[in-house]
């Protein structure tokens, strides 16, 4: 017998406010249409003021709760992926754990970029296998409209703001692919490719908070091997083919991306799952949030055999391979 970290709940948030791609001004000289032929983008949800990275992960792991019939008591870790942080410090994972009303277990934020949620996932199951926590809830949380340079057409239609959560609770498992829960990850960086997606700014360098810069070309380039690569690995490590799975939730950065890594790996087109089109980009948020829209629609089920996938920032990438 072996500790499996296993699914309890999924939750998510949005703001209530929608962008569509017309809604961009006239200035910014792009188009709907230029728009959702190259990245499949249709709207994204900005925060209002006030709306912020800990309220949108508040709201996302309460939603989490409810769905797992738990309460903050039952929680004895939280992991927040972010790249969009409230404050330098403390980590938003506290100023969450605090708008919990918790005040027993532990709290901290992880930094991957895009990649940050099957990170923090990795490291929660970690944790939860080496017997320092029970429950844990992992939260994806952003608010990339605050870092974006709405003036560069080439990023600022790209990205939105949001979040997902899930409640992770050790159990058992036979150490088969049959187990329910977390079967097998692989994880990856380079930081050769550190200039290619950064933001130009930071408590160290600048003191100034930045904007967001990349080398669109460059990060598509990379982005379909990567991605493929490490998700071979995942499956060889669990022992399990592509057309086991039943879901495929990849990072959702840009559909030509999705489908052209899901046609290398031989998954088919209806057992991916793609909400790029209504969250844009929203990094460590998207595929949690992808999650919890494939779970509310039923298309996700106890027992399904799910892959999920990311690559962003640094370069870091990653896959993670799970029965609901
Ligand atoms: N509207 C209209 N035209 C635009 C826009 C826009 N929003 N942005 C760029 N263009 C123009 C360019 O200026 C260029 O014009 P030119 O030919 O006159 O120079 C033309 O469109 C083509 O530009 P490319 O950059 O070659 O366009 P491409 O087809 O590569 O698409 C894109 C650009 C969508 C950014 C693509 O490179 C991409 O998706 N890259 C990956 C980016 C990504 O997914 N990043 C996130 C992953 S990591 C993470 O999630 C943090």
């Amino acid at each position: 017998m072996m500790i499996r970290s296993i699914v309890r709940g999924v939750g998510s948030a949005v703001p209530s406010r929608i962008m569509k791609n017309s809604d961009f001004g006239s200035e910014l000289e792009t188009s709907d249409e230029w728009i959702v032929q190259r990245t499949g983008i249709r709207q994204r949800h900005i925060a209002e003021e006030g709306e912020t990275t800990a309220s949108l992960g508040e709201k996302a792991a309460r939603q989490a709760l409810d769905n797992a019939g738990l309460t903050p008591d039952d929680i004895d870790l939280i992991v927040l992926a972010t790249s969009t942080p409230n404050n330098t410090f403390p980590a938003t994972a506290v100023d969450i754990q605090n708008r919990l009303g918790m005040n027993h277990g532990y709290a901290f934020d992880i930094q991957a970029v895009c990649t940050g949620f099957v990170y923090a996932l990795n490291t929660a199951d970690l944790h939860i296998r080496g017997g320092m926590a029970k429950r844990a809830l992992v939260i994806g949380a952003e608010t990339f409209s605050r870092i974006l340079d709405w003036s560069d057409r080439t990023t600022c239609v790209l990205f939105g703001d949001g979040a997902g959560a899930l409640v992770l609770e050790a159990g058992e498992g036979a150490g088969l692919t049959s187990d329910r829960g977390i079967l097998a990850a692989s994880l990856r960086s380079d930081g050769n490719h550190k200039d290619k997606l950064f933001v130009d700014g930071g408590p160290s360098s600048t003191g100034t908070v930045g904007h967001l810069r990349m080398q669109g070309r460059e990060v598509f380039k990379h982005a379909v091997g990567m991605i493929t690569d490490v998700v071979e690995a995942t499956f060889s490590t669990a022992g399990v083919t592509a057309e086991e799975l039943d879901w495929f939730v990849p990072h959702q950065a840009n559909k030509r991306i999705i489908d052209a890594s899901a046609r290398k790996l031989g998954i088919a087109a209806e057992k991916t799952v793609i909400t790029v089109d209504r969250h844009g980009n929203t990094s460590a948020a998207s595929v949690p949030l992808a999650l919890s829209v494939a779970v509310a629609d039923g298309r996700i089920k106890r027992g399904d055999l799910v892959l999920l996938e990311a690559m962003g920032g640094g370069f870091t990438w990653g896959a993670m391979l799970l029965r609901w």
